[in-house]
């Protein structure tokens, strides 16, 4: 790894022990990428916030200690400083006005996550708290390098907006934030970034639910490598965009795509695929593959639990819930809760969208989710979903059934307890 000599003295402790440890996460993760040399990054993106299930293996609830052992890799215990490049936290163990009454969290709980938040927050992170910061103000621009966690957030900037980055692990994000440094490796690079393989897409994609499957589908199909969709007849929208993201970094680890007219990087086919790319097919049968394989757990059309938002919905895709639901009442035993970033919880409450929602008996929560917070309504058996991720990750991670449907749907069997 070659450093700058400014490079040089962070990695000897001369900006302090915490930047020294930041710089031996980087070089650690730099020469095992094969980087060459560390860049500046425009921002960074982690999750680094903490509770009890870090502090009681760890003997101790110092956000300090915690933020050292867990996001700097090091044992002592470490002052940080302010973060060097604007930086933001992505999902996190709680939603910060919900924790009590939906996640049944005790209040010693809720104080010490609200302890690792505040520290953050000193160090000049915004707690943004969602898998989705880019729908709140928290964006790159083309062309630039970044750091980020969170799959389905990485692969919308990489390939719709045309930023650069890797997955970042919590470490790793956590390092660039203090250094404002990421090793040059990976999607930094131009040559990683063009495809290797071609979908040849020869069915119709059902709106967004087909953007969910199709996205299912080609992760399984391409694994980690980087596709190039050919002959979709209708451009995807935003939130197509961002499901389709999601879906392919699930079931694969798709971190950045193609698609001529629609993507940053990408005018037509030719201009980013390699010549030895291999061509696949998505037809009908792979759709109803995805489909199928998104139920495979689901042994009944019962549900006691919706959830809509993963990743974190769209104003609009409040809205869509608000219309869909016209003014009726969510089934007794049903839970229906719709996760989106805090950001637009607040706007949906300023504009009485969520008063709305909220009257049927459906939730509008944030900052966390399901998957990553590990819980549920309780009693759940049965979920339904219409996010290929969720329906993918929540049935192996709390053991339940799941069925991945429309978003009509899926509101529908929240208003009966039954899918149509
Ligand atoms: Fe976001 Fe949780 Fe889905 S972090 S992408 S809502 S699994």
């Amino acid at each position: 790894m070659n450093l700058t000599e400014t490079q040089r003295a962070m990695a000897s402790g001369d900006e302090g022990e915490a930047v020294a440890a930041a710089m031996t996460v980087l070089i650690e993760y730099g020469e095992i990428m094969g980087a060459e040399r560390l860049i500046p990054i425009s921002s960074a993106a982690g999750a680094n916030i903490y509770g009890p299930r870090h502090s009681r293996p760890l003997g101790s609830d110092d956000p300090a200690r915690l933020f050292a052992q867990y996001s700097l890799n090091t044992d002592a215990a470490l002052d940080a400083p302010p973060v060097r490049v604007p930086s933001c936290q992505l999902i996190g163990p709680i939603d910060r006005e919900n924790a009590g009454d939906v996640q049944n969290m005790p209040p010693e709980a809720i104080a010490k996550v609200a302890e690792s938040s505040d520290y953050l927050d000193g160090l000049g992170v915004s707690l943004l708290s969602t898998c989705t910061p880019y729908q709140v103000g928290f964006l790159p621009r083309f062309g630039e390098h970044v750091a980020w966690m969170e799959s389905s957030a990485v692969v919308f900037i990489n390939s719709v907006i045309g930023a650069r980055t890797n997955t970042e692990g919590r470490e790793s994000a956590a390092a660039s934030m203090l250094t404002g440094l990421t090793p040059e490796a990976g999607l930094h690079l131009d040559a990683p970034r063009r495809a290797t393989v071609r979908i040849v897409v020869d069915t119709e994609i059902p709106a967004t639910f087909g953007w969910n499957a199709f996205g299912y589908w080609i992760g399984s199909a391409v694994e980690d490598r980087v596709p190039v969709l050919d002959g979709v007849q209708a451009a995807p929208d935003f939130v197509q965009l961002k499901q389709f993201g999601a879906a392919a970094a699930s079931s694969g680890d798709v971190e950045l795509f193609h698609l001529p007219g629609v993507t940053a990087e990408c005018t037509s086919v030719e201009q980013v695929i390699t010549d030895d790319a291999e061509v696949l097919t998505f037809g009908a049968a792979e759709l109803a593959w995805a489909i199928d394989r998104l139920n495979a757990t689901r042994t009944g059309d019962d549900v006691d639990f919706v959830m809509i938002g993963c990743p974190h919905a769209s104003y609009e895709q409040l809205q869509q819930v608000a219309a869909l639901l016209d003014g009726r009442r969510v089934d007794d035993g049903t839970a229906l809760w719709i996760f989106t970033p805090d950001a637009l919880r607040r706007r949906a409450r300023d504009e009485g969208l969520l008063a709305l929602i909220e009257s049927s008996g459906a939730r509008i929560l944030s900052d966390t989710c399901p998957a990553i917070a590990q819980f549920l309504p309780r009693g759940t058996r049965r979920f339904a979903t219409d996010s290929a991720k969720q329906a993918h990750y929540l049935p192996a991670i709390m053991g339940i059934e799941g069925a991945f449907a429309t978003t009509a749907d899926c509101v529908q069997a929240a208003l009966t307890g039954r899918l149509p």
